[in-house]
């Protein structure tokens, strides 16, 4: 059987004025009408049954996700008791997981991704859950790199894996995963040519990724076997918990696991980190300026314009500006300095 699990618990700094803690990127509509997480769940249409969907979010958030998502069983939404990043969430997962089969395949998605082919995403998902199936390895999404990016993880292709029973894709082993290199890492990793981007996507049975975390994060195998042991499962997260290490399953597992394949992607995959990528899924006028509300201008050039309420913006004389509005906040920056409003947000007042 399959379940997934979608990871919905980080936090949203990027995005303000639009993002806070309690409403981060996948809780935004910022293409249409539909949220990402609720985007996410509607590309599992079809391939994984809503009551094998697991959504892991925080307590701060879970209001939210609850008001959002409807029509899955309530215990299939679950709040860590703290934010300690993707190893002890995935660890919760897959005791949760484990209680209910403990031969199921489990693929782990991000909620916060903007994903449009269905189709082939579900292909490609499928094809990797029978080499997970096939091969008990835990089995990674690559993406064709397109820049020396140093906060995405990269897998570095090894041979073509040998695994009978697959479709139709091929499949290839990993000699090696490293989480976020530096930048000059990241430069000489392009220019090898047989790296990839992870995307962020992981696909592995539960005997496969209980063996790896009992070699390589006993404490988090240690975590998966009491929950699986216990009557009251909350209570048992609730104690257990905030002793977890906090670290990504990236750094924690994936860079040390010795049995890992990767599956190259063929459909599309804009993991949207800021406005400018945003900004390229909006209308566009004659100006270059992309914006999702009512825009008059007047000489301007390149800008992003972007409104919660609906409000109609005028635009006088500027250019490579990114314009956000949200109904409490006002956020006005020059395209190339628009990543530092992670510092302005850092000192902000709790309650924005
Ligand atoms: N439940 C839960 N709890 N979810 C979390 C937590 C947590 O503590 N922390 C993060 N998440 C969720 C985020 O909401 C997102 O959907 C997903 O887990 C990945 O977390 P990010 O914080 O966005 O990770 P990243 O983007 O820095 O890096 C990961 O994704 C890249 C691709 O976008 C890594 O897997 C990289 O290797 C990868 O390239
Ligand atoms: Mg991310």
């Amino acid at each position: 059987k399959r379940y997934a699990l979608i990871l919905a618990g980080g936090s949203g700094q990027r995005f303000w004025p639009i993002s806070r803690d309690a409403q981060p990127k996948q809780l935004l509509k910022l293409f249409g009408e539909k949220t990402l997480l609720e985007l996410t769940i509607d590309r599992l249409d079809g391939f994984v049954p809503k009551e094998n969907i697991l959504i892991l979010t925080n307590k701060q958030q879970e209001a939210s996700v609850r008001a959002l998502i409807k029509d899955l069983p309530v215990e299939n939404i679950v709040a860590e008791p703290e934010k300690r990043d993707t190893a002890p969430a995935i660890a919760l997962a897959v005791g949760w997981v484990v209680s209910r089969d403990p031969t199921a395949t489990m693929i782990v998605l991000p909620a916060d991704h903007l994903i449009q082919n269905q189709a082939e995403f579900q292909r490609v998902l499928s094809n990797a859950a029978l080499a997970a199936e096939n091969s008990g390895s835990l089995v990674t999404v690559g993406i064709t790199p397109t820049w020396p990016c140093p906060s995405y993880g990269y897998v570095e292709r090894g041979r073509r894996a040998s695994i009978g029973g697959l479709n139709d894709l091929p499949v290839w082993e990993v000699a090696r995963f490293r989480e976020k290199p530096n930048p000059d890492l990241a430069e000489h990793f392009i220019s090898q040519g047989n790296f990839l981007w992870n995307a962020g996507m992981f696909i592995w049975t539960i005997p496969a990724i209980f063996s790896e975390l009992s070699r390589h994060c006993p404490v988090l195998a240690d975590f998966v076997s009491e929950l699986r042991g216990s009557k009251d499962f909350n209570a048992t997260v609730e104690k257990q918990f905030g002793k977890l290490p906090k670290l990504s399953i990236d750094y924690a597992l994936m860079e040390h696991a010795s049995r890992v394949l990767n599956i190259e992607s063929t459909f599309d995959w804009d993991d949207v980190g800021n406005w400018t990528s945003v900004g390229r899924y909006l209308k566009t006028d004659e100006h270059g300026n992309q914006h999702n509300c009512a825009l008059s201008q007047l000489d301007t050039l390149n800008n992003i314009v972007f409104t919660q309420t609906g409000q109609h913006v005028a635009l006088i004389g500027v250019q490579d500006l990114i314009v956000v509005a949200s109904k409490d906040g006002l956020l006005v920056a020059t395209r190339s300095k628009a990543e530092n409003i992670k510092k302005i947000v850092d000192g902000l007042p709790q309650q924005l």
